[in-house]
């Protein structure tokens, strides 16, 4: 077995040591993988929509990496979980470590979070998924099926192959819609959201362009933003910034953040730990308390009006709009 993280038993409570049982390919560059427990117990239920953070080796800087996964398998009391990881070679290497792991290699992942669940009240759910942004969107339609809600998927990809095509089509029957462009999606997209029952709730993963094109067109079609929802997979493309100075309210410290380092790093090389999973300003782990100064947000956790606040920010991506930022540390 190869050890990717320590041996099994000793996580804290927080994360879970899993195995890599079973690794198949998908469709043209994505590999599913099936995870269990390290010690073959039954695992942590989870809400659909819900991810894994899983350690992915370090970066050449020797600076932790971790990414975020949609769960796509079944959530209750699961003896697994599986989740569908797209190849990125121009990322910072967290897929290219997964794609390249052995079977029997242990794992260090989160608890399962949930960011992305379905609203139980709603009257029906529609579904949109563009390219591998299906792993969560498959996750809402299984729990659909299982509880017996109304949904609807459109799912829109790319290429020759479309990942999970035929266990979509097998749960969802006439409730799936497939489209091999974009152009097709907004042409049955336009009339479908003036025609969804009052009640209907909106949910989208894909690439940022994509969401941003599904909720203009939801928005102008006359939806509420409550019932718009949406993942944005992956980190998001940050440039390194201006340096500044965070100062630290609690013991009157004042660090200089670097251009290319973020907060969340000097605070670490100083000695002040900040809870974080995914490094990448998507699971809202590393959030902290701003009590001065102006914050350039660089999330996909905070909401737009918890952004306006200006009270808090994602410290492993946002920096300072300015030259110094004072926090409640
Ligand atoms: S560590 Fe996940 S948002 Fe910062």
């Amino acid at each position: 077995m190869t050890a990717a993280t320590d041996a099994p038993g000793v996580a804290d409570t927080k994360s879970l040591t899993l195995i890599l049982t079973e690794a198949s390919e998908l469709c043209d560059g994505v590999r599913a993988l099936r995870l269990e427990s390290a010690d073959g117990a039954t695992l942590p239920s989870f809400t659909p929509g819900s991810h894994l953070v899983l350690d992915c080796g370090t970066t050449p800087q020797g600076t932790p990496r971790r990414n975020s996964y949609s769960m796509t398998g079944p959530e209750l009391e699961p003896d697994h979980y599986s989740v569908s990881v797209q190849l990125d070679r121009g990322g910072r290497g967290g897929s290219r470590w997964i794609h390249g792991l052995e079977l029997g290699t242990y794992i260090r992942a989160s608890r399962p979070r949930s960011v992305f669940a379905p609203v139980l009240t709603a009257r029906h759910h529609l579904l949109i998924a563009g390219g591998i942004g299906v792993t969560p969107i498959l996750s809402h339609a299984r729990a659909a099926v299982q509880w017996g809600r109304s949904f609807t998927v459109l799912y829109v990809w790319r290429g020759p192959d479309a990942a999970h095509l035929d266990e979509l089509r097998e749960l969802c029957g006439s409730q799936l819609h497939v489209f091999a462009s974009r152009r097709e999606l907004w042409a049955h997209l336009g009339p479908a959201l003036l025609e969804q029952p009052l009640g209907t709730h909106l949910y989208t993963c894909g690439p940022s362009a994509m969401i941003d094109d599904v909720e203009g067109a939801a928005q102008a079609a006359g939806w509420p933003s409550a019932r718009i929802h949406y993942e944005r997979f992956g980190g998001v493309d940050l440039d390194p910034g201006q340096p500044f100075v965070v100062a630290l309210r609690g013991s009157g410290k004042e660090f200089e953040v670097p251009s290319g380092t973020s907060v969340l790093e000097t605070l670490e090389q100083h000695g002040v730990t900040i809870p974080n999973l995914c490094r990448q300003g998507v699971c809202g782990e590393c959030r902290i308390p701003v009590a001065d100064g102006s914050v350039a947000h660089r999330d996909l956790y905070l909401t737009d009006e918890e952004k306006s606040y200006g009270t808090s920010m994602m410290a492993c991506v946002s920096r300072a709009d300015g030259s110094r930022l004072e926090l409640d540390l």
